[in-house]
């Protein structure tokens, strides 16, 4: 095996490995900003909050595209407040994320 090939397999191994990592990672970050902003009102599974909190863990308020998603999470709705410019776009996408992740 050329040290070429070689070297390639192990940049490559890294990069998996890397991603890998990356996506562990969001969903764990996505779990925090959820538990600290949003958990006091739609429970930590989503569903066991407030009476009139939307049911996140039922999944029908999640029919929507991350971006519409995120939108609506940045407006705000009622009681529920607006989160625009709370969070950088990344952490965004982690918590819709891990919302996704609610059953
Ligand atoms: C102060 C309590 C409160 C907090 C904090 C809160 N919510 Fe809500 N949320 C509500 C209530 C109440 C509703 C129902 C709003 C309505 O339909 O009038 C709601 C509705 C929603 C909906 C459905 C909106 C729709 O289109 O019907 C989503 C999605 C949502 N919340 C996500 C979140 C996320 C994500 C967070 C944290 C970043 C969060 N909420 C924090 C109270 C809260």
């Amino acid at each position: 095996m050329s040290v070429k090939l070689l070297l390639s397999l192990v940049v490559c191994g890294f990069f998996a490995l890397h991603s890998a990592l990356i996506k562990a990672a969001d969903l764990d970050a996505g779990k925090e900003l959820y538990e600290r902003f949003c958990a006091r009102c739609h429970g930590t599974d989503g569903r066991s909050g407030l009476p009139q909190a939307a049911d996140l863990a039922g999944g029908r308020k999640l029919l929507r595209s991350d971006r519409q998603l995120r939108e609506r999470i940045e407006a705000g709705k009622g009681l529920c407040p607006s989160y625009r410019g709370l969070m950088q776009p990344r952490g965004f996408d982690n918590l819709i994320s891990y919302i996704r992740t609610l059953r």
